[in-house]
Order: structure tokens, then C-alpha cells, then sequence
């Protein structure tokens, strides 16, 4: 075994998972800033649509048998409800159902599931915009991008702990980590084409 293997052994999951998909993050960033989510009220709308979008996509993989084994505590997780009724709030309904995930088996849907609980944390820069910005709270319009009632690190953490306590082979992190890239791709798809959402 050379140094090389040894290194790709001793790093966990999580830790591959930040490193190999941070390009990808700042491609979020970068995107996120070019859509001026709150320039105005009609971007925050679209980017609130977004987020629904995303969020039905992953929830559909809460439907798998070895998810919920894995994750027990699944029911705490999730926002799709919550942006649904910020919608309202803003007054639109979403006028599609299609699902991007139809196709994603496990364990790549763990790498889907590690984006959303990612975002769950810059979401807290973007229920602060929100609030400032437009007057929007945990009960009107921003109740998607707020913290998880345990409070987002503790609720991170334990996803953490639980993808990293799991031991999985270097083949199936391989298949979780381009699971999250598909996430990260989506959801990069859905910011780039915000203005066009319906
Ligand atoms: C303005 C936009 C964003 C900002 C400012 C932001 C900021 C952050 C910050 C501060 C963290 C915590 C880093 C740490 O504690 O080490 C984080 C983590 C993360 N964010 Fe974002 N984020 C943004 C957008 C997004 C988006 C759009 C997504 C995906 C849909 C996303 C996915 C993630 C993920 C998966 C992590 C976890 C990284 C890890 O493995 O530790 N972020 N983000």
C-alpha cells in the first residue's frame, strides 16, 4: 500500500464529500450571487420555487427502504412543505410535479440527501437576507430557509456522523459522491434557469 491509498483510506466520507464536490459549491455561490435572489421580491419568489423543486426531488428518495434504515430520523429533515407554504405566502402555486430523481438508487441518493443538509447551513445567510431585507420570518415566506428546531449545526452533525458511522466501501462512496454532484447539478440547473420557472 503506498502513501496514496493510505491517504484516500484515512479520509471519511464527509470529509471526501466537502473536498471533492467544493468546486461545486462555489460554482452555488457564484450562481446564487448572479441571480440577485434578493434584489426583489419577484427573484426571491423564483429562487423560493427553486428551492420547492429541489427539495421534492430529494424528498422522493426518503422513500427508499435503506434511507429511512440508514436515517432514522428522516421526518425532522426535509422542507419541500415548508417552501410550499412560503409559495402561498407569496402567492404562487407551482404548476409542475416532475421529479429529477426518478432514476437515483441508493446509495446515490445519500449524496442527493448530503446537498440538501449542506445547503440547510448557508440557508442561515439567506434567512437573514430574507429577514432584513423583506420583513420575511420562520413564519411568513422564509419558513423554508430556517433552522431546523434542534438548531441546523446539531442536525448537521448527526448527518454527518451517521453517513460516516455507516463504514462505506470506497466503491459505494464513490457512487454517494456523484450522487451529490447530480444534486449539485440540479440545483445548479434550477438556478440558472430561475426567471423561466413556473
Ligand atoms: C449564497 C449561497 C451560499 C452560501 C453563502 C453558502 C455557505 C455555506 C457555508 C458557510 C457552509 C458551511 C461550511 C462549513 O461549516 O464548513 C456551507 C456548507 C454547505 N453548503 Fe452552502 N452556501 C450557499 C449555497 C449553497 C447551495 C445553493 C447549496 C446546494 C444546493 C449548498 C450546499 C452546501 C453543502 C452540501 C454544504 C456542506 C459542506 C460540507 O460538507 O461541510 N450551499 N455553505
Amino acid at each position: 500500500m503506498n502513501a496514496a491509498t493510505d491517504k484516500v483510506m484515512e479520509t471519511s466520507l464527509m470529509q471526501r464529500l466537502k473536498q471533492e464536490t467544493a468546486f461545486l459549491h462555489d460554482r452555488m455561490e457564484e450562481l446564487m450571487a448572479q441571480a440577485e435572489v434578493f434584489e426583489n421580491k419577484d427573484n426571491y419568489r423564483q429562487f423560493t420555487l427553486s428551492q420547492y423543486y429541489f427539495q421534492k426531488d430529494v424528498e422522493h428518495l426518503y422513500e427508499d427502504s435503506q434511507v429511512q434504515q440508514l436515517i432514522p430520523d428522516l421526518d425532522v429533515r426535509g422542507r419541500s412543505e415548508a417552501a410550499l407554504q412560503d409559495l402561498a405566502d407569496l402567492g404562487i402555486k407551482p404548476a409542475l410535479s416532475t421529479i429529477a430523481t426518478e432514476s437515483v438508487q441508493y446509495p446515490q441518493s445519500l449524496g442527493w440527501i448530503y446537498v440538501s443538509e449542506g445547503s440547510t447551513l448557508g440557508a442561515a445567510f439567506l434567512f437573514k437576507a430574507a429577514q432584513e431585507k423583506f420583513g420575511y420570518s420562520a413564519d411568513f415566506a422564509a419558513r423554508n430557509l430556517a433552522a431546523y428546531p434542534e438548531g441546523r449545526a446539531i442536525v448537521w452533525k448527526r448527518f454527518k456522523q451517521t453517513l460516516d458511522d455507516a463504514n462505506f466501501s470506497q466503491q459505494d462512496q464513490q457512487l454517494i459522491i456523484e450522487g451529490a454532484m447530480q444534486g449539485f447539478h440540479r440545483f445548479g440547473e434550477l438556478l440558472s434557469q430561475l426567471k423561466e420557472l413556473k
